[in-house]
């Protein structure tokens, strides 16, 4: 009998195998309250670095690290990683991560702010890539920043886009359920956006700025 979704779920979330690095990032991820982002979507992250080839990518919501590694792992050997986070401790902790995997100090710039307002100080049409994972209630904001920040054939990916599952449940109308159905559907409605939701750890909404 096949699988049901729940077990292939958990199958693909079982597959990647982390290093020490990535382990000891979760853990002080776990320690600070801040919740990192899953092995599958770690995973995605690096390849998705990777393929696109980027040389300038930016971060909202570096937590303690592990999402930044699992990005620097992909992306080329010159490319510089932008990361902000409003708590210094936590982009502290992220430094220590990217220092223990071997990432030189000058492929990541920690920002300490409010990424409302740390985004608009940030060139147009600079950026290949943009992750964001924090700060639910500002991201049509983010998504509009990021947007403008990034060069055609640039990728947009937020993560936790289907809110812990509660995106795909009508009944569910919760402010940050439908601040994730919001700009589910603006990046897809988006004209200069091509677009994928796709159901990785609880949920990686991706997007790519179309040529112009
Ligand atoms: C879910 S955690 C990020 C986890 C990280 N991406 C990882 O996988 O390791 C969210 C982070 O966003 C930061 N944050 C919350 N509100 C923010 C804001 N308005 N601007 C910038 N960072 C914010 C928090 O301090 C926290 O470190």
């Amino acid at each position: 009998m096949a699988a049901d979704k729940q077990s292939s779920w958990s199958y693909t979330e079982g597959l990647p195998e982390e290093d020490d690095v990535l382990l000891r990032a979760r853990d002080r991820s776990h320690e600070l309250g801040v919740t990192p982002v899953s092995p599958g979507v770690g995973a995605a992250l690096t390849v998705l670095a990777a393929g696109s080839k980027a040389q300038t990518a930016v971060e909202v919501g570096a937590g303690a690290g592990v999402s930044g590694v699992c990005l620097l792992r992909g992306l080329g050997r010159s490319a510089v990683l932008t990361t902000i986070d409003s708590d210094v401790d936590h982009l502290r902790t992220a430094r220590e991560a990217y220092a223990e995997a071997g990432i030189p100090a000058n492929r990541t710039r920690t920002i300490s702010g409010r990424a409302a307002d740390v985004l608009p100080r940030l060139t147009d049409a600079a950026y290949d890539l943009v992750f964001i994972d924090a700060d639910k209630p500002n991201l049509p904001l983010y998504v509009d920043q990021a947007i403008r920040l990034l060069k055609p054939g640039g990728m947009l990916i937020v993560n936790d886009a289907l809110d812990a599952d509660r995106v795909a449940e009508p009944a569910v109308r919760e402010a940050s359920t439908n601040t994730l159905r919001q700009v589910g559907r603006t990046v897809r409605e988006h004209e200069k956006l091509l677009s994928a939701l796709l159901p990785t750890g609880s949920g990686l909404l991706l997007a790519v700025k179309r040529q112009a």
